[in-house]
This record gives C-alpha cells, sequence and structure tokens, in this order.
C-alpha cells in the first residue's frame, strides 16, 4: 500500500489494560470519526516510554500505511545504536560526522523569485535558531540576506547551486561567529534539495554536533523549513498521512515558526507533526490547541502532572494522581479533547512482534 493510493491503515495505539481491548488510531482512512488531523504531543519523563512509542508508531505508518517520515534526534535515540533505522526503513545521517548530502540551499526551481523566497526563509530562520543564544541585530540580518543573496549569485555565475561552503565564504567574522560551524564544517553538502528528503523516511542525527546548541538548533532549523517548503508547495490530500514529521525534545524547536505553520497548515497537505517533550509547558499554545492527540506518560514531578492534568481533563481531581504514578509504559491518551483514556502503549522493544513487525535489534 502507498500514500499515492490513499490508503491508511490505523495502526495500534496500545491496549486497554482492564479488558485487552486493541486502541487503534484514526486520524484518517476508513475509521475516521473523532479526529481532523494527525497531529501528536507527547509528554512524559525521561524513560516512561515516549521514544519506544514513537518508534513502533512509526514502523507501522510507514510499512502499514505507505506514510514517510523524518525525525529530528536530538539524543542518538533513533541511530543504529537502537537498531531503528534497519526497524523502520530509515536512512540514519548523522550530521556531524559525515554530513548529509542534501543542500539546504538547492531548489526545485531557478526562478528569481524562487531564489527570493528561499533567501528570505533561510535568514529568518537563522534569526529563529539564534534567538535563545542572543539576538541578532538589525545590521547583522541585512548582512546574511546580502551574504545569502550573494552565495546565490554566485551560485548562477559557475552555473550550479550554492552550498553552505559557497555561504561560508560570503561571511564575516562577525556572522562567522553566529553561523560558521554549521558552515564550515558542511554538515549539509551538495546535493539534492533538502526538501527532498521527504521521500524517505530519514533520521536526522543531530546530537554529535559540539557546542553550546547553537549550531545544532540551526541544523534543526534549516531542516524544518526545508520540509516546509516543500509541503507547502505539494499538492492537498484528503484523508491519508502521507508525511510523519517527528521531533523528540521538541522544546528544542518550540521556537520555529516553521513548526507553528506546519500545525496549522498539515492537515490538508497529509502532514502530522508529532512532538515529544518531558513538560506540557515546553510547546506554544498553538500546538496545543492544534495537536488533536496527546499522549500522556508518566511525569513523577508533582507539579508537571498537576500541569498535565489541567491540560487534559481540568475537572478531574484524580487524574493528576494518576498521571504521577503511571508505570512505564502505560499513558493516558485523550483525543481532540475527549475524557482521556488509561492504555498499555504499544513499545518498540516488546510488542513488535505482536503487531507483526521486525525486532527492534540493537
Ligand atoms: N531493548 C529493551 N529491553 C527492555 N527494555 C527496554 C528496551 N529498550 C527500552 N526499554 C525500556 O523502555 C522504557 C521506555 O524507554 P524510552 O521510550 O526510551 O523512554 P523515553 O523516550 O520516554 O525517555 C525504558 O524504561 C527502558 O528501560
Ligand atoms: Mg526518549
Amino acid at each position: 500500500m502507498s500514500a499515492e493510493t490513499g490508503e491508511f491503515s490505523a495502526p495500534l495505539l496500545g491496549w486497554d489494560p482492564a479488558t485487552g481491548e486493541e486502541v487503534r488510531w484514526h486520524p484518517a482512512g476508513p475509521g475516521q470519526d473523532v479526529l481532523q488531523n494527525g497531529h501528536v504531543e507527547i509528554w512524559g519523563s525521561s524513560g516512561m516510554g515516549k521514544t519506544q512509542f514513537v518508534m513502533i508508531l512509526l514502523a507501522q505508518l510507514s510499512r502499514r500505511g505507505g506514510s514517510r517520515y523524518g525525525i529530528a534526534d536530538f539524543k542518538n535515540d533513533y541511530s543504529g545504536d537502537t537498531g531503528f533505522p534497519a526497524y523502520a526503513g530509515a536512512e540514519f545521517l548523522d550530521l556531524w560526522s559525515t554530513g548529509a548530502s542534501y543542500n539546504p540551499l538547492a531548489l526545485d526551481d531557478d526562478g528569481d523569485r524562487a531564489v527570493d523566497t528561499a533567501v528570505i526563509e533561510l535568514r529568518d530562520t537563522v534569526e529563529e535558531a539564534t534567538s535563545a543564544f542572543g539576538r541578532m541585530g538589525r545590521r547583522q540580518k541585512a548582512k546574511l540576506e546580502e551574504a545569502l543573496r550573494e552565495a546565490y549569485a554566485a551560485g548562477r555565475r559557475e552555473g550550479r547551486w550554492p552550498t553552505l561552503r559557497t555561504l561560508d565564504d560570503q561571511l564575516d567574522a562577525d556572522l562567522a561567529g553566529v553561523m560558521g560551524d554549521l558552515t564550515r564544517h558542511e554538515l549539509f553538502r551538495s546535493g539534492e534539495p533538502l526538501g527532498n528528503v521527504i521521500d524517505h523516511n530519514v533520521v536526522f542525527g543531530l546530537s554529535k554536533i559540539p557546542g553550546n546548541g547553537q549550531t545544532t538548533v540551526l541544523a534543526a532549523g534549516f531542516i524544518l523549513s526545508a520540509l516546509l517548503l516543500k509541503i507547502q508547495d505539494m499538492p492537498p490530500v484528503p484523508n491519508t498521512i502521507r508525511y510523519v514529521a517527528v521531533v523528540d525534545e521538541a522544546h528544542r524547536v518550540a521556537s520555529f515558526q516553521a513548526i507553528r505553520t506546519m500545525i496549522r497548515e498539515g492537515r490538508s497537505k497529509g502532514l502530522a507533526v508529532v512532538l515529544a517533550t518531558q513538560q506540557p509547558l515546553d510547546l506554544p499554545d498553538i500546538v496545543a490547541a492544534n495537536a488533536q492527540t496527546k499522549i500522556c506518560f508518566g511525569l513523577p514531578d508533582a507539579t508537571v502532572a498537576t500541569m498535565a492534568a489541567r491540560k487534559l481533563e481540568p475537572e478531574n481531581p484524580r487524574l493528576s494522581e494518576q498521571i504521577r504514578t503511571l508505570g512505564v509504559g502505560e499513558a493516558f491518551v485523550s483525543l481532540r479533547g475527549g475524557a482521556p483514556r488509561l492504555l498499555r502503549m504499544a513499545q518498540a522493544y516488546r510488542d513488535s512482534r505482536t503487531l507483526d513487525l521486525p525486532d527492534l535489534v540493537r
């Protein structure tokens, strides 16, 4: 079955612990009822089961429903060390050690308008990514825009797309201080447009990028904006999940406009955004307002559990305590604001064989 046929096969979320009943997820396809989009917000403390659940969800969606996915992996959770790429048919790209042969500056179209759009998009992405590390001034922004234009002009003179290296040549010391690690080390090299990753299952390994985190977030920003531009160019598709964009440790990309736009515009394009964090307050309100599937794994901290309970079912006085004492792999699942339901969630290391998926082997 492929995404092209539009057939969606509902994956298993987990089991009702009392009855053993299977609970499937219907954001699209024949069984779609409550949900109108596939955006998912996942909360839970470290070790409670977020990643193992995301793994088995992606394996089901890609192997059965023809969805493709991309993961921004900040912690090396989805690398070959965990067995995930073989398990779920993905390519793992270690951005620091080998770089990715996808070029964020290459475009599908070399018209002036397309180049202008890319320049502005890339400039704003750099600004957003660096905002947590000290704001870019107006002059810096203008210089960056100029450097990007120069890089495209240089590429055009040579009859090729500029690369991060081309851009690096245009950066003065000041701008190199902001993004020099990204451009000098060629985390993305020459190759097809970065947005073309949408045709494959790809894990972007960001965990080895050294430094204070600024270059890591920049790389994530380049990936997200390239995906967004690509998705915005695609024709709408009804009632299927064509692509799943996953960010584990999503607080690191909370500031990106690209995330908000994906969440807002994704549904008609068959895009589902899956964001996992340790805390319900890590993500902007627009995520909470639009992610119709909310999955809450255990949150042992009483204050955090109370915040989560307030978001899921404010009128339930016992929910906070129940969230605080959830076991590993258990979660409350709420669909489109409905009452949260306790489930024993599917976990890749444990349940793959039951679901006729390959074993997750390290
Ligand atoms: N291969 C495995 N065998 C046994 N238990 C595992 C295996 N892999 C993961 N687990 C368990 O699954 C639980 C959930 O892990 P994980 O999904 O990575 O948590 P999170 O992403 O919420 O931090 C952990 O408690 C871990 O001990
Ligand atoms: Mg995890």
